[in-house]
This record gives structure tokens, sequence and C-alpha cells, in this order.
């Protein structure tokens, strides 16, 4: 069954949805669910908390859970391990009034669980497919434990497409057999950085389930969504997975073609940034990820897109594009690098500085995995380049990897007797740097802004050499 409803679709549509509400609200006022949540990440912690704050106390309870006992010994003392703006407000709000808590004991918060998520990493194998080892450790756990009648098994990881059949196989084999179980795919669209925000207020909420009986319940669980008006995708389990991968590969296509596009624009002299809004403003293409930067990071394009690959690999299938937006983001990783060249040739950058200004893959977040600052800082070091760098959030993420070089705490101290410097990450307090004291502090005079954030006529009146990405030099 495809059940699609969005303001204005037709009365039979809306009738059918109008059942489910009165479903959801019998059943949110008969029984009280325990919901927890297995993986306390970006995602379980973030769903976790959005969840507990829509709904009352007599309603649902939302425990999340982890194997990591000093995240959870964490949380339990009120500190938040990754940064999320506005997560540490509501964590600290929902966990004062009783509705949200955390725990590492897995076994006995899921024996008591209704509805249970899994929202553990699925990290990239070395050849590209994904790591499925995590998301199995929890499933097995939940059959192990599980005592509820029915338990609804939501999988919230992003899963290569066709595990949730295979979900279901391995627990019609291994389950208990006096227990229901519905398997959900639940994708998770939220973007680091607007979590929250993304949550509260998602553009659809997809749900493949393996039985119809299992919508009345998520129905109820995303019922102040529903009643908001934001469309709800009902399919197969399989199709749900492939939604999600097709996003992600098709927001990865998208960025890897304007930064060809903007490469180009370094060679025939247009500019970028007209360039993107002159496509923009097309309905059928629309604005969003249409800015150019130093290739897409983070912990879903990258991974998303081989996982896909691997997926298609296995099934014979080709996926030129996505093939050719992953390559394309591997080249333009390089670009800051190149672009640094074009001003220090690669012989005279020994001993020389560098200020990166931004670690992390994106503003507002620390997250570093796969950030376009690590090749970067990896050819500089090969090129015995000493790297002052800062980053409001990522820092201490960013030591872990690269524990030898420079941390600062400020620009300023970055910027000191640099050489160059490279500004990485769109945060927004690089757009309003004092740039007359940079070029005070710096030895040198060389700007490469791979985000494009800079006032490039100011950089040219301050005596910059300065390189954005696809936009005409000043002469
Ligand atoms: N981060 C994002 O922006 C984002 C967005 C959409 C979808 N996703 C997907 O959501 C999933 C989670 O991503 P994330 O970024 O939150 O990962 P994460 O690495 O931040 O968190 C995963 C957590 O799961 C825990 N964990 C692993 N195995 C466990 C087990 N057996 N029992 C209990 N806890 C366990 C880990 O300790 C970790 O805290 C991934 O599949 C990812 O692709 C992520």
């Amino acid at each position: 069954m495809l059940f699609f409803y969005k303001k204005g679709k037709s009365i039979t549509y809306k009738k059918t949805f109008f059942t489910f509400i009165l479903l959801c609200n019998t059943l949110s006022l008969t029984a009280l669910q325990n919901v927890s949540i297995i993986g306390t990440g970006y995602v379980g912690l973030v769903t976790g908390t959005c969840l507990a704050e829509i709904h009352n106390l007599e309603d649902y309870t939302i425990t999340c859970l982890d194997i990591d006992t000093h995240k959870i010994k964490q949380l339990n003392n009120g500190i938040i391990p990754i940064f999320e703006p506005g997560l540490q407000e509501l964590v600290q709000k929902n966990m004062a009034r009783n509705a949200l808590s955390f725990s590492h004991d897995i076994a006995n918060t899921v024996s008591q669980s209704n509805i249970i998520f899994i929202a553990v990493g699925t990290p990239t194998n070395s050849d590209g497919s994904v790591d499925v080892s995590y998301f199995y450790n929890a499933l097995e756990t939940v059959i192990k434990n599980a005592t509820c009648n029915p338990t609804t098994i939501v999988l919230k990881s992003t899963l290569p497409i066709g595990t949730g059949e295979k979900a279901v196989d391995y627990i019609n084999q291994y389950g208990n057999k006096n227990i229901t179980y519905y398997v959900v795919s639940n994708p998770e669209f939220l973007r680091e950085g607007t979590a929250i925000f993304d949550t509260m207020n998602p553009d659809r909420i997809v749900i493949g389930s393996s039985s119809d009986k299992a919508l009345p319940i998520i129905h109820a669980l995303y019922q102040p969504f529903i009643t908001n008006n934001i469309p709800f995708l009902h399919t197969n389990l399989t199709t749900a997975e492939t939604v999600k991968y097709a996003a992600n590969s098709f927001l990865a296509i998208k960025l890897s073609y304007i930064n060809e596009i903007a490469n180009l624009c370094d060679k025939t002299g247009a500019n970028i940034k007209d360039v993107s809004k002159g496509i923009g403003y097309d309905k059928r293409i629309g604005s969003t990820f249409l800015n150019p930067g130093p290739g897409f990071g983070g912990s879903c394009l990258p991974k998303d897109t081989l996982g896909l690959l691997a997926t298609a690999k296995e099934l014979n299938v080709a996926l030129n594009t996505v093939t050719a937006a992953v390559s394309t983001n591997q080249r333009q990783k390089l670009m800051p690098y190149k672009k640094l060249k074009q001003y220090i040739q690669s012989d005279a950058l020994n001993n020389k500085t560098v200020a990166i200004l931004g670690l992390a893959f994106k503003a507002n977040t620390d997250d570093i995995r796969y950030s376009p600052a690590i090749p970067v800082i990896e050819k500089l070091l090969e090129k015995n380049v000493t790297i002052q760098a800062y980053d409001p959030q990522a820092m201490q993420e960013m030591k872990k990897l690269f524990p030898s070089l420079t941390y600062c705490n400020t620009v300023d101290t970055a910027v000191t007797n640099a050489d160059a410097v490279i500004v990485i990450t769109d945060w927004p307090e690089f757009k309003s740097l004092d740039m007359n004291n940079v070029k005070q502090l710096m030895r040198g005079n060389c700007i490469i802004d791979a985000r494009n954030i800079l006032d490039q006529k100011t950089m040219h009146e301050l005596g910059f050499q300065y390189a954005g990405i696809g936009i005409p030099s000043l002469s």
C-alpha cells in the first residue's frame, strides 16, 4: 500500500488520513509507550530529544541507549558529547521534566520497550560497502531481550537497500515466536548544524514497513508532525531505504556539478555566484546546494554515495552519475591546495606556515568525518608546512587525527606569522573577520577562500593575493 498525504491532495486520501489520526489518538490515549533508542549519536540523541519534547509524559517515555558508557555518563551529568545548536537546552529541559533519560543498560531497557529505534553508526568498509555489524549487534540485542507484544523495531540508521527485508528474515528465524515484531524503515534526513530544526520541521516522513499494522503506532509517535501537514509517505521497506540513498546521492551529484561549473568559471571569467543564482531561480532546479566549495564531507554524502555504488555493483547496475559525483568530489578536495600552489610554488612550501580556518566538514557542527580539511592538511604536512589551525568547535576531534598541528584558540593566533590562510569551513564568524587586522598579523598575504565567504573587493583593496572558487579576479 502506498499512502501519501499532503495538503490539497484528494478527499479519499484525506479520509484515510483522518482515520489514521483517530486510530493514533485512541492508541496514544490508551497505552503508555516506552520508546528506546539504541545508539545515542548525532541521530539517536537528536531523535530521542525531539520525541521527548513533542510528547506528554503520560503517553511516551524516551530512553536513549549506548554501549559507550562514557557518553551515557556525560549525558546523565548534563554534558552533551556533540556540538549541535540548541541541543543542550532541549536535553536538559526534557531530562528535568523526566521525559528523557539515558542508560547503558540496553538489555533491561529494551525488555520494557514497545518501540525500539536502531540509530547506530553504519560506517564505510575499506571496499566502499556499508559496515552493518553495529546494526546486527543492536538487532541481536533487541531480539534477545524484547518482551513487549507487539514490539516495533524502527530502523533509523542508513542501511543498505534490502537490509530491512533481511532483518525480517532474521527475526522470523531467531525472534521469540510469542511476540509479533513489526519492522519499520524510517530514514533520517536531518542535517548536522540544523538538526533540531530539521527534526521538528521535517520536509517529509518516510515509513517503510513490513506490516500495515505498524502504521498506527508510527502515526501516533509522529502525530504532532502529521497534524502539521508534513507529507507522510508509506512504502515497503526496500523503497524507504532507496529513498534515503537516492536523496543523498542526488544532493552529492548537485554539489559535484556546481563545483565543476565553478572550476569552469575559473577558466572562463564567469562568476559562479551569479551562475548559481541564475540557475537556482529555476524552480525545476532550486537554489539550495548550489554553493561551490572544497568538496562535500560529513558522515552522510561520502558514505552513502559509496554505499549505493556498492549495492549497484552487487546487482550489476550502472550508476554513472553517482560514480562521477564521487570522483569529482575526490578531485575537488584538493582544490584549496592547488589554489595555494598558484601563489606559493610546491617546492617553496617547505617550512612555510599556513593557517587553516575551519576543520569541521561544515559550519555549526564539531563533526570532522570526511571533512575537506583532512586532505588539505595531509598535503601540507607532506610538504613540511607548519599548520596553525582554528575551528570554533571541531579542534578536539581533529586533534585525535592530527595531534602535531598547532591548534589555536582564536583566529588571530592562527593567522599570526602565517604565509597563507585557507578558509575551509563556512563558519559565520569567518564572514565578518577584520581582514585589516588579519593582514597586520600575517607574514605573507595569500588567502584561499574555499567557500567564497570573504568579500573579494575588500581583499583586493587590502592588497591580498586572494583566490575564491569560480569568481573572476579583480585587477
Ligand atoms: N549524522 C547525520 O547527519 C546523519 C543523518 C542522517 C542519517 N544518519 C545515519 O544515522 C546513523 C547514525 O549516525 P550518527 O551520525 O548518529 O552516528 P554516531 O557515530 O554519531 O552515533 C552512533 C552511536 O551508536 C553507538 N552504538 C554502536 N553500536 C551500538 C550498539 N550495539 N548498542 C548501542 N549503541 C551502539 C555508538 O557508540 C555511537 O554513540 C548512521 O547510519 C548514519 O548514516 C546520520
